[in-house]
């Protein structure tokens, strides 16, 4: 029986001589001078077959060109080497049989923005976002083998939630029975009484957030990969950032040659990322945006303009510390030098994602976390239980959130967040 094989091991040259199976998805077909050239694809790679009339007779040679672009095929030839053939390998076939018949497929070239979006079930089998799909594979191995390598347990929080952590505004609510919660913004409550149990932990998970913000580099649904670490500083979670950033940037750049070419992504840049990454404080962040003419005044948050001016500064994610508290999460820790900061990061990536990562090391005074959710206008009594993380052997901790849409979208330089993910939601996009 002829051996099935991928077509990846083809275009690698592994199978040249060879007679074979392959299956998958038609791409493309065209006929010239009893000759049917059929594209075909599955999740490996795109390869050429040709049918000669002469060979497979008048009624297969019919089908073979009626057959409809992503119509789901089985062919069986022989691999040759052929400089013409997109690849450079092409399958000689002999056989041909129809799995999964398809007619009027409704993608074709130069279709707009939002029709795609409507499609997206059948955009996806593009090859643009299946290369985007696979480099988003290897981000998350990375992420898993990173947290992993370094002694970090993989722990769950809900995503229901009885309160938020991210302030109000961009909380989801939930009708739970008879009562309203929400969808988590984060797991940071739950971090940090889960890190006095585990010491070292991380979790790849949804977020929501209900910000009607329509930028380039928010979702209402995205992907969040955070930690926490107990008995550690704000600079233990920098370091944290620096490598898992650096560990996701080297894997895709070894892993995804191929993708990142097509997506027009120098993989040698996503090479060049190693820490340590440069660091400066949010005053000098203001100095700097300030001395380029941007307007910013103390203590507001940097917003996406000035994210990107900052960004665009540095080769690398630059991080910055050391925020105005006003405008900051009540858990994130007063400076003890200095009680108008919060010993708060984030990473801005230059070029495409922006604010990467966001974190802090964590409040220890219970007086100061009560004070501070009075301040961002919460009832301290719904965070009782939360409070007992300082009443009964609290520790120093500190963790940050990564946003893993974000990142792909940098490591595949993507102008809009909503290619980073297979099936996108926005403000005004939750179907498919
Ligand atoms: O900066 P944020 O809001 O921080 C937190 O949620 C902390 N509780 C995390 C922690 O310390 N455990 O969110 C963290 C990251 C951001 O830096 C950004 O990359 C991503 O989450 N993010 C979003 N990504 C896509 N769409 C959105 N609407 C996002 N909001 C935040
Ligand atoms: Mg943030």
């Amino acid at each position: 029986m002829t051996e099935r094989v991928p077509i990846g091991d083809i275009l690698r040259g592994d199978r040249t001589g060879q007679s074979v199976k392959v299956r998958g998805w038609v791409y493309r077909t065209r006929s010239s001078g009893g000759i049917a050239f059929l594209l075909l694809r599955d999740a490996t790679g795109v390869v050429q077959s040709t049918f000669r009339k002469e060979e497979v007779g008048d009624t297969l040679f019919a089908a073979i060109e009626a057959t409809g672009r992503e119509a789901a095929v089985v062919i069986e030839g022989t691999v040759a080497e052929d400089k013409r053939a997109p690849g450079g390998y092409e399958v000689r076939g002999s056989a041909f049989e129809v799995v999964g018949p398809s007619a009027n497929f409704p993608i074709a070239r130069d279709l707009s923005e939002e029709f795609l979006l409507d499609v997206r079930h059948l955009w996806i089998r593009s090859r643009r976002m299946t290369s985007v799909f696979k480099v988003r594979s290897t981000v998350f191995r990375a992420i898993h083998d990173y947290f992993r390598e370094e002694g970090f347990y993989e722990v769950q929080a809900p995503i229901i939630t009885p309160v938020g952590s991210e302030g109000g505004s961009s909380l989801f609510q939930v009708r739970y029975f008879d009562r309203d919660l929400h969808l988590t913004q984060s797991w940071q409550l739950y971090a940090e009484a889960l890190v006095m149990a585990l010491e070292r932990i991380y979790t790849i998970a949804p977020s929501f957030r209900a910000e009607k913000s329509r930028t380039p580099r928010h979702l209402t649904e995205y992907w969040h990969a955070e930690m926490e670490v107990a008995w550690e500083g704000m600079e233990e979670a920098l370091r944290h950032g620096e490598g898992v950033i650096t560990r996701a940037a080297q894997e895709v750049a070894a892993r995804n040659e191929a993708e990142l070419a097509y997506l027009g992504r120098d993989a040698d840049y996503l090479r060049s990322i190693r820490p340590p990454f440069p660091q400066i404080t949010y005053d000098e962040a203001l100095e700097r945006l300030q001395g380029q003419g941007v307007e910013i005044e103390w203590g507001k948050d940097l917003r996406t303009l000035e994210e990107r001016a900052l960004g665009e500064m540095f080769d690398l994610p630059v991080i910055v510390t050391h925020y105005p508290k006003e405008t900051q999460a009540f858990y994130k820790r007063t400076d003890p030098e200095d009680p108008d900061l919060v010993l708060a990061f984030d990473f801005i990536a230059p070029g495409r994602g922006g604010e990467l990562i966001g974190g802090s090391e964590r409040e220890p005074d219970l007086e100061v976390l009560k004070a501070n959710l009075v301040r961002t206008g919460e009832d301290p009594k719904a965070y009782d239980w939360y409070l007992d993380t300082r009443r009964y052997g609290s520790v120093p901790h500190s963790g940050f959130g990564m946003g893993v849409d974000r990142l792909v979208q940098w490591v595949c330089d993507l102008e809009h967040i909503r290619d980073a993910i297979p099936f996108p939601r926005t403000p005004t996009r939750y179907a498919p």
